[in-house]
């Protein structure tokens, strides 16, 4: 059975902290305007924004409880960092938990943390939206990308890839993921040849 927007909010606003259903809401409408500027499906891009965290809810521990339970494999870095594996964990619910079977809503959910290079339109708009939507405060420079999300989504992308590398190696001790690096690469040379 698959289910309505309306339906699969009110399961998440049970399942979710109220700021992470907040955030969730956020991306969900932010994906529907980049989807308007930039000609994707719009009902599609509104579910992979509001599922995209539907996994973000538990300690990291139960997190590789339950990957392993699902034979979802788990890379060495997700190992060190397991907050990572809410991103494919809630692919895996989006699929088994909100019956989405469609390919792209599940992939945009799966690359929305790391990010990756060559993203396709959706698992754009789902990253940049993840960064910009309206409940995201304090980020530097967020002002300049949410404008710069409705001119270039390559450049947003590849201005969110370089702060968030910056905040990893300077303000944080998480383990960065080598698919960031890679991402990060493939927009710089995108953007600046
Ligand atoms: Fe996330
Ligand atoms: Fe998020």
């Amino acid at each position: 059975m698959e289910y309505s927007i309306i339906e699969l909010q009110e399961k998440l606003k049970y399942i979710l902290p109220p700021k992470r259903f907040i955030h969730s809401l956020g991306v969900q409408y932010t994906c529907a305007n980049l989807a308007m500027r930039y000609g994707c499906d719009i009902q599609k891009a509104q579910i992979a924004g509001l599922l995209h965290d539907c996994a973000k809810y538990m300690p990291d521990e139960e997190m590789l409880t339950l990957c392993r339970k699902n034979f979802i494999p788990v890379t060495e870095t997700e190992e060190k960092s397991a907050f990572l594996l809410h991103a494919k964990l809630g692919a895996f619910f989006a699929e088994n938990v909100y019956n989405i079977s469609d390919k792209d809503i599940i992939d945009a959910i799966t690359y929305h943390t790391t990010g990756k290079p060559d993203m396709t339109l959706l698992e754009k708009i789902v990253y940049v939206a993840d960064y910009i939507e309206p409940s995201r405060k304090r980020i530097h420079g967020l002002k300049k990308i949410r404008k710069i999300s409705y001119d270039s989504l390559d450049e947003a992308t590849y201005l969110i890839l370089e702060s968030t590398l910056n905040f990893l190696q300077k303000e944080s001790t998480r383990e960065i993921d080598p698919r960031t690096k890679k991402a990060f690469e493939y927009y710089k040379y995108l953007n600046t040849h």
